[in-house]
């Protein structure tokens, strides 16, 4: 009998996880739950004997995969998968597989609401500024960029995008100004949303250049990866640049910093949730089992990463 983990160190919805034990006996297989563990260690122990795991932002290291000897598969329920170590998961033949596209729109809901928040002082009573006609740039027109783009036009936003892997015809189709590079998008619009993956290419991408280039109240804000910042080019730029805001899914390691310099002109969520709705959870939760089952009955591996 196959047997899968549900190792999520961050809780899926309780419908999700229902969900996911209910098509794993369907199956035949065994099902396992670890939720909030404390430990990575009690994430090691806990795979000696799985054929399967699914995981959310929790570690898949080269650890684990040693340890866990009968172990077939991996699906990260979402889209990032850049915290597996894909070389150890290849080494030991160990397919992994991420989610595309089940939990975007609660991560572009959740853009669009930091947005509303910052532009209304943090909901303070004040004065605050609207959306409608102002400038959006996203970068990267995945799954995520692309629910942003529809939200954003309900807005009344002004919707660009850059994208070196989407064509440019397949934005503009979107009724989205399809941009021939990141310097032009940044330097044209007054809101920038991240959505590019956290790899060795766009670590500490993100620096002085391009957020220096934005236009008057600029705002960067960041559902991608908190890695693709170079964080000490953009405390530089806020301390020159009193209009620039930042507004973050996850804190940057700088928060301590940024607070104490830049009130008023942040807000970090205290834990990761752009992905974390009861809709994006059961989603992506289904999709993940429902791929295991494809792969075990049918050798079907079509979300497969580390090919
Ligand atoms: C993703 O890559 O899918 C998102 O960042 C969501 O991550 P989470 O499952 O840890 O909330």
């Amino acid at each position: 009998m196959k047997k899968i983990l549900v190792a999520t160190q961050k809780p899926f919805a309780p419908e999700a996880v229902k969900g996911i034990e209910a098509v794993c006996k369907e199956a035949g297989y065994e099902f396992v739950l670890l939720e909030k563990y404390a430990e990575q260690q009690d994430f090691v122990n806990a795979v000696a004997d799985v054929n399967a795991i699914i995981i959310r932002s929790d570690k898949v290291t080269a650890e684990v995969i040693e340890a866990a000897k009968n172990l077939e598969v991996v699906v990260r329920a979402g889209a990032g998968y850049d915290n597996v170590d894909l070389d150890a998961a290849t080494k030991h033949n160990v397919v992994v597989m991420n989610t595309p596209g089940q939990n975007s729109n609660a991560v572009a809901e959740l853009a669009l609401g930091m947005m509303v928040f910052m532009a209304r002082g943090g909901f303070n009573g004040k004065p605050g500024t609207e959306l409608k006609e102002k400038s959006i740039g996203i970068h990267a027109y995945g799954n995520v960029g692309q629910h942003v783009a529809r939200i954003a036009k309900g807005f009344g936003m002004e919707v660009c995008a850059f994208d070196p892997f989407v064509k440019k015809a397949e934005i503009e189709a979107d009724g989205v100004k399809a941009l021939d590079s990141a310097e032009e998008l940044y330097k044209s619009c007054q809101y920038i949303s991240l959505h590019i993956p956290a790899n060795e290419k766009t670590k500490a991408s993100i620096g002085k250049a391009l957020l220096g280039s934005m236009p008057k109240d600029a705002c960067l804000v960041n559902t991608a990866r908190k890695e693709v910042i170079n964080e000490a080019e953009m405390m530089e730029l806020m301390a020159e640049r009193e209009d620039f805001t930042y507004l973050s899914d996850i804190a940057p390691d700088c928060a301590d910093d940024i607070a104490a310099k830049f009130e008023g002109r942040y807000f970090f969520t205290p834990k990761k949730m752009g992905a974390q709705t009861k809709e994006a959870n059961v989603n992506a939760g289904i999709a993940a089992i429902e791929q295991i089952v494809a792969m075990f009955e049918k050798g079907d591996k079509t979300f497969q990463v580390n090919k």
